[in-house]
């Protein structure tokens, strides 16, 4: 037995040797020589993706892995039996409550095209607000976890170079992703290339959740005023990188569109994508973690449907790469008591025949109101034709609201990096 360890130790000991041998210094950025101007990115349909069905309990659980908040206690349960027990039983209560109604996710259908190096390597790249590192599979990788998906190799380019000595591992809602370092140009839609923009090169992923992300070829992070998970020099990313050299504005924004192409754009707020004003207010720190860089703001109070606004003010993570709007329970009572025939699995996802008539929601902005329509309280329909998953789910009474896809489908969000804050309007 430690013959065997002995000589695993030393066949991987010479793959790291051979990497070794090919590292180079870190290289400088190359400043932008263009004149700044703003860019308009639109997403692709992913070509590689995938449908496949998922259970609604790993969809729910994902917005509370991802932010480090606590599950309610049905949630937390159902997550503890799909990891623990044999839930392909089909007749146990088990199997019931782990996996909930399964539907099929959407995740990853629309990414970013996005390409490292030289010749310029293409790869479909999910753009993510609530996390801030750009990671890629990576030929450093088991031949396992690379099928079907566009592999960066960084021997490929002429631009690369190892970053020595520098690893990252970034924790997400669905899994974490850990490796090396490299450093590459990076082009997104073709615009502006970026040299020696680190590239996070995956080794290997933690859990099954990322490998469920089919047809996706890595994550950039659109976090702020942090940096990453990189070790031991942390950086920051793309995003700062375009914003120092190349943007007119330091700002983006998003406007996601339901089942359709949604288009970010970088160092403009294009008037045709909102009505009304927009309504800005300031990002907050998150109390127990103040450096992270969240796009977190306070709304000032709520109200539902034609019901009298409440002035209790909450915290709000706006997040594009979150399925779902996390209400604390209160609230979310208060919403599907209004929904007729609601009701919530045992794992505590609320559900409703998609007949019912939603309420609208309001949320406060200062003393300014923004309304999120009925067609946003929708996350799926089930399979069934009759029943529709909630987009709205329950958080613990204490914990953060959090607002995802459903409703930044009807939003415009304007990310102000510059000012440090968010803002909002309606959707044109
Ligand atoms: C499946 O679960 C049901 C109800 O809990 C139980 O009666 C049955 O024995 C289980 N079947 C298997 C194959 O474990
Ligand atoms: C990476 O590229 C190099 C150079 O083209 C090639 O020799 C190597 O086989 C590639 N590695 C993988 C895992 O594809
Ligand atoms: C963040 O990264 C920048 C380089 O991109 C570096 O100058 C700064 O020291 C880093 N900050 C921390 C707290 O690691
Ligand atoms: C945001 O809300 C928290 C909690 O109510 C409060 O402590 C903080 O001062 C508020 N910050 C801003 C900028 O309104
Ligand atoms: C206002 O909302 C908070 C949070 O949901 C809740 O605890 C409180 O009871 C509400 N107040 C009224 C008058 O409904």
């Amino acid at each position: 037995m430690a013959f065997i360890t002995t000589v695993l130790f030393w066949i991987c000991a010479l793959c790291f040797l051979e990497i070794d041998a090919q590292t180079l210094p870190r290289v400088a950025l190359k400043k932008g020589k263009e004149p700044r101007r703003p860019l308009s990115f639109t997403q692709t349909r992913n070509p590689n993706w995938v449908a496949r069905q998922i259970p609604v309990t790993t969809i729910y659980a994902a917005p509370f892995l991802k932010h480090h908040l606590r599950m309610p206690e049905p949630l937390q349960e159902a997550v503890n039996e799909l990891t623990t027990s044999d839930i392909s039983n089909r007749s146990s209560l088990i199997h019931e409550r782990a996996n909930g109604v399964k539907t099929t996710g959407t995740n990853g259908l629309y990414t970013f095209p996005v390409a490292i190096g030289n010749p310029p390597q293409t790869f479909n790249i999910m753009f993510d607000t609530g996390s801030g590192d750009f990671w890629v599979w990576s030929w450093l990788m088991p031949q396992t976890l690379t099928a079907g998906r566009n592999v960066y190799n960084g021997s490929k380019s002429t631009e690369s170079a190892r970053w020595n000595g520098q690893s990252f591992n970034v924790q997400y809602s669905r899994g974490s992703a850990y490796g090396l370092v490299w450093q590459d140009t990076v082009t997104v839609n073709g615009e502006y290339p970026i040299a020696g923009n680190p590239v996070e090169c995956a080794q290997n992923l933690g859990g099954d959740n990322l490998v469920a992300l089919t047809g996706v070829d890595g994550i950039m992070g659109l976090n702020t005023w942090i940096n990453d998970s990189e070790y031991p020099a942390p950086q920051q990313t793309w995003l700062s990188y375009i914003i120092d050299q190349y943007l007119p504005l330091p700002l983006f924004t998003v406007a996601l569109v339901r089942g359709g192409v949604g288009t970010m754009d970088f160092g403009k707020i294009d008037t045709k994508k909102y009505t009304g004003n927009i309504l800005y207010t300031p990002v907050v720190p998150l109390a127990d973690w103040p450096g992270s860089g969240y796009w977190l703001v306070n709304w000032s109070g709520y109200s539902i449907g034609r019901g009298s606004f409440n002035n209790s003010i909450s915290q709000v993570f706006v997040d594009s790469g979150c399925n779902l709007v996390l209400l604390p329970q209160s609230m979310t009572n208060k919403y599907y008591a209004q929904v007729k025939g609601a009701w919530q699995q045992s794992n505590g996802f609320w559900m409703f025949p998609c007949s019912s008539t939603m309420p609208t929601f309001t949320f406060g902005i200062g003393n300014s109101r923004l309304t999120v329509g009925a067609k946003n309280m929708v996350f799926l329909n089930v399979d069934d034709g009759v029943n529709c998953l909630g987009a709205i789910q329950q958080t613990e009474e204490d914990s953060y609201v959090l607002i995802g896809a459903p409703w930044l489908e009807g939003l415009f969000v304007v990310h102000d990096y510059g000012a440090k804050r968010i803002g909002f309007a309606a959707r044109t």
